[in-house]
């Protein structure tokens, strides 16, 4: 019968789905991307000085993390299963302009002349880059029709990231991520979220 093609493991499997497991890498990256695209937009909205500096915070962090499981996982991964040199390494060329970026909105802090034209011109750039990841013939469309493993590839890069988000792990870029003491420029957006009680730092101060 048509209705039992689909046994229980896979409604097992649908629920965990649910819970946010049992996603390939393709899925994760991509929702990954959805939630940053999603915060430039609320960026782009917000009036309030204090709001923009807690979005930034997050589209930084978040962006460190995903470009940091990208070149350690998932990029490798797809240059030995597809070979293609031009996508991966255009891939990493956008990410060092991101990263650079990224570098210098930390460095700067909210009150720099420059902070909202630094943060629309990285929402260009990432817009840009995930367009070229997610396009038809695009890197994770090369990936799927390649015989990349992307459920375990998933899982590693799920387990990378709980890593870095929690904490005292070194990013891509080889400095630590997001839980590390606020260093030069991530202290003047830090510290203006610790007094607010909302910033990610205190949180970790304060466990
Ligand atoms: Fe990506
Ligand atoms: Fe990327």
């Amino acid at each position: 019968m048509p209705q039992s093609r689909r046994p229980a493991r896979s409604r097992k499997s649908a629920r965990a789905r649910g819970r946010g497991h049992g996603r390939d890498a393709i899925s994760l990256l991509k929702s990954d991307h959805a939630e940053v695209k999603k915060w430039f937009g609320e960026f782009e909205k917000a009036s309030s000085v204090v709001r923009k500096q807690l979005l930034a915070q997050k589209i930084c962090m978040a962006l460190k993390a995903h470009t940091t499981i990208e070149e350690e996982i998932f990029y490798p991964a797809f240059l030995e299963a597809t070979g293609d040199k031009d996508i991966h390494h255009e891939a990493e060329v956008e990410h060092d302009g991101a990263k650079k970026l990224i570098d210098e909105i930390e460095a700067a802090g909210p009150d720099d002349d420059y902070f909202d034209a630094r943060i629309n011109v990285l929402a260009e750039m990432i817009n840009h880059h995930v367009n070229e990841e997610e396009k038809r013939g695009g890197m994770f469309a090369r990936a799927r029709g390649s015989d990349m493993d992307l459920e375990s590839l998933g899982e590693q890069l799920r387990q990378r990231k709980r890593q870095i988000m929690e904490g005292g792990e070194a990013t891509a870029s080889g400095e630590p991520a997001t839980a590390m003491p606020p260093r030069r420029g991530r202290g003047k957006i830090g510290a203006m979220l610790s007094r607010n009680g909302k910033g990610r730092d205190a949180r970790h101060r304060a466990s």
